[in-house]
């Protein structure tokens, strides 16, 4: 399993720095939560932020699109250094293309389930993601509680995930601590994203990740 770290809990005045620090803290991916104002509420960075951090780390960039219109923007976080790039299934009405504009582009495309929509939702493109990054909180903000139920949904997810394209990686993002992180992986899951929990460790963040492993 895969631990990907959220900077949505960071100091945004130093994001570089920060990380670097989950390099060295053992991180393997570096979550970056991008938000529009429009498709959910806040509104954090862009492909400029993600690009000065690409100086800063070598582990590859997992970008989290919580905006509308996500085509728009595939090019640019290509160019800053994304690795993954996840749209959301219901910020676009045309997903098959998104996800395939993604991976023409040179990256490797997710798609985002919120936990309010049907996995169904999701289940004709699954062939087409490297990703299916299951909401267990309503997207918008760090430091929510997991949703009951989201653990069914998981073993929903990884069944379809085994049946239609055993090489999906199912990333858990939202509510993400040892407790919940534990049981996710025993439901299925292959990657945990964690933002508060890494962040307000009492032992720091290289102890949070190993927690989680
Ligand atoms: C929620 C974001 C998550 C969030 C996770 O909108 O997509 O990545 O930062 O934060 P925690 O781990 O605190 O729930
Ligand atoms: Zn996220």
């Amino acid at each position: 399993m895969l631990v990907a770290p959220s900077l949505l809990s960071a100091d945004f005045s130093r994001l570089g720095e920060e990380v670097a620090a989950l390099e060295q803290a053992g991180a393997d991916w570096v979550h970056f939560d991008v938000m529009d104002g429009h498709f959910v509420p806040p509104i954090t960075i862009g492909p400029r932020t993600v690009e000065h951090c690409r100086r800063y780390a070598k582990l590859p960039f997992d970008v989290h699109l919580m905006i509308e219109n996500p085509e728009r923007t595939i090019e640019a976080f290509r160019d800053a250094g994304a690795t993954m790039l996840s749209v959301h299934v219901e910020a676009t009405r045309h997903i098959h293309r998104v996800l395939d504009t993604i991976r023409q582009a040179g990256l490797r495309p997710g798609v985002c389930l919120n936990p309010g929509s049907p996995l169904a939702l999701v289940e004709p493109v699954l062939h087409d993601a490297d990703l299916l990054v299951m909401m267990c909180v309503n997207p918008g903000w760090g430091g929510q509680k997991f949703i009951d139920g989201s653990l069914d949904r998981i073993k929903a997810a990884r069944a379809l995930r085994d049946r239609l394209n055993p090489s999906l990686d199912i990333e858990i993002d939202g509510g993400v601590n040892a407790a919940t992180g534990r049981q996710s992986i025993a439901n299925g899951a292959t990657v945990l994203v964690a933002g508060s929990f890494v962040y307000s460790h009492p032992q720091g963040k290289k102890a949070a990740i190993q927690e989680l492993r």
